[in-house]
């Protein structure tokens, strides 16, 4: 078993007293409970348990996330086809608070300010029911990857990717969003439970204190960009008060009159307050309306989250000196002949009408679909990806749809799909080519139990498997 350093036992010692910290270490390295959230983008939550159900494992409710499930059973549930299929998210149970705390709802502007791998962007766009719109932000290119998987994967269609630091967004939306979410790089003290190594790996006392850093000029830009009115929750997967009780007074100093900290709570979830005081720093009274999710009260990881509601305009330093950022659009707007031309393509499959009314845009040799408005962005900041890749377009004049469109619009070709048995749908996922159905148009899509696994591009008699190869299972 591997050791927790002495540091870190005696900073929890002075929060927690000897009891409260036995407990501590108790789960420090303890398994975690395993848990998933239901896409409610895609299937509802008891049509979702009942086939998890048949396949042997056993779910129950988690109280404050009513789409959440602790899951017991002898395999793993990320090795259901369901999972590929977006059916549902594998992530812990205290990391499904912080978007049931912000509560955004259909319509709104939604900022999810470090969002990578994309467990709360997912969460944040199944409660807004896909409309409005959501930005996800994510500096790193390696990690904004696997956040559009996952996006792709759960089938969202109103989001709008950027690869921007975080602090630039106070200065580009000064006052813009309803909701942030700054879901903060962290110390990770959380992950112990998931990385025995973790300590001997990562836990230091310049790493917190760089953490900090980057914490405080994140949470200043996250204010800047919620328009009065505005909700913002600031959550950590770690138990420092460094980055958390710290990061709260910093924010209440700089705009003592801006925001309000609101008191937070959901059902069910057993939290306790913020810390006053640690090594000798008094924090700012409010500080004790912070959530502390202790490892041992609910049997998670350590989550650490606070909720600010913003109450006056404020102005960004680099806009009063008169800073003005640049935005440009993704691409352009398709014109008549393509959209007319896309039309007849989709016709066979009865998404002719949703090719002559949607807003299509032509970037590189990809059309992108936007269920939503977003020119409101791009007056301000350039965005790698917006809304759905939908259909790549050869110079030939070839058509091809994207996997992604077919995760993110079911609905549009749930007629004219071939639904699979579950043997040929295992072969399908594992990448198999499959014998073409008698008079099937180019492209079929491959659903199993009413929801899609891929196309199958048709070749003589042969239905050729276009499921991406990172998807396909090994
Ligand atoms: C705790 S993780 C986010 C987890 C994510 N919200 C989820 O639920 O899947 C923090 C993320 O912040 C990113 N990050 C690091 N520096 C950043 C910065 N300056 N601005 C915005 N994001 C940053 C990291 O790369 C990392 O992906």
């Amino acid at each position: 078993m591997a050791e927790v350093p002495k540091d870190f036992s005696a900073r929890y010692r002075e929060i927690l007293g000897e009891e409260l910290l036995e407990e501590l270490l108790k789960f420090v390295f303890l398994p975690l409970r395993r848990s998933l959230r239901v896409n409610t983008l895609k299937i509802s939550v008891d049509r979702l348990r009942s086939l998890l159900e048949k396949e042997g494992f056993s779910l129950k409710p988690i109280p404050w996330c009513p789409a959440g499930f602790w899951v017991e059973g002898d395999s793993s549930p990320g090795k259901l086809l369901y999972h590929n299929m977006g059916l549902y998210y594998i992530q812990d149970a205290s990391s499904m608070a912080p978007p049931e705390l912000l509560g955004p709802r259909p319509g709104e502007f939604v900022l999810d300010m470090a969002a990578a791998p994309g467990g709360k962007s997912t969460h944040l766009a199944a409660l807004m029911e896909g409309r409005g719109i959501l930005v996800v932000n994510e500096p790193l290119l390696y990690r904004a990857k696997v956040l559009v998987g996952n996006l792709e994967r759960m089938g969202v269609r109103n989001s709008a990717l950027s690869v921007l630091r975080g602090n630039t967004f106070g200065w580009r939306f000064p006052n813009f969003f309803d909701r942030v979410l700054l879901d903060a790089p962290c110390s990770a003290e959380g992950s112990t439970r998931k990385d025995e190594s973790f300590f001997k790996k990562y836990w230091n006392l310049s790493y917190i204190r760089r953490a900090q850093n980057v914490q405080k000029s994140l949470i200043v830009s996250a204010i800047h960009s919620l328009k009065p009115g505005g909700t913002l929750v600031y959550s950590t997967c770690t138990m420092t008060p460094e980055e958390n009780e710290a990061i709260l007074t910093y924010a209440l100093e700089a705009f003592p009159s801006q925001i309000e900290v609101e008191e937070a709570s959901l059902k069910g979830l057993r939290a306790m307050a913020g810390v006053e005081e640690f090594e000798g720093t008094r924090f700012h009274p409010e500080v004790r309306k912070i959530l502390r999710i202790w490892p041992f009260l609910n049997d998670t990881e350590a989550f650490t989250i606070f909720k600010i509601k913003k109450v006056r305009e404020t102005l960004p330093a680099s806009v009063r000196r008169g800073r003005t950022p640049r935005g440009r659009v993704l691409g352009r707007e398709v014109d008549k002949d393509l959209r007319r031309k896309l039309e007849e393509f989709f016709r066979p499959y009865g998404a002719g009408e949703f090719f002559r009314e949607t807003r299509l845009f032509l970037s590189g040799d990809h059309i992108w679909v936007h269920t939503e408005d977003f020119s409101r962005l791009f007056e301000r900041a350039v965005f790698n990806r917006v809304g759905v890749k939908a259909v790549r377009v050869y110079s030939s004049g070839q058509m091809r749809p994207t996997h992604a469109f077919l995760m993110a619009f079911p609905h549009l070709f749930r007629e004219v799909a071939w639904e699979v048995d579950e043997e040929t749908a295992h072969r399908f996922a594992y990448g198999e080519n499959l014998p073409a159905p008698e008079g099937s148009p180019e492209y079929v899509p491959i659903f199993f139990k009413g929801h899609p696994l891929g196309w199958g591009k048709r070749n003589e008699k042969v239905l050729l498997n276009k499921i991406p190869t990172p998807l396909v299972l090994r």
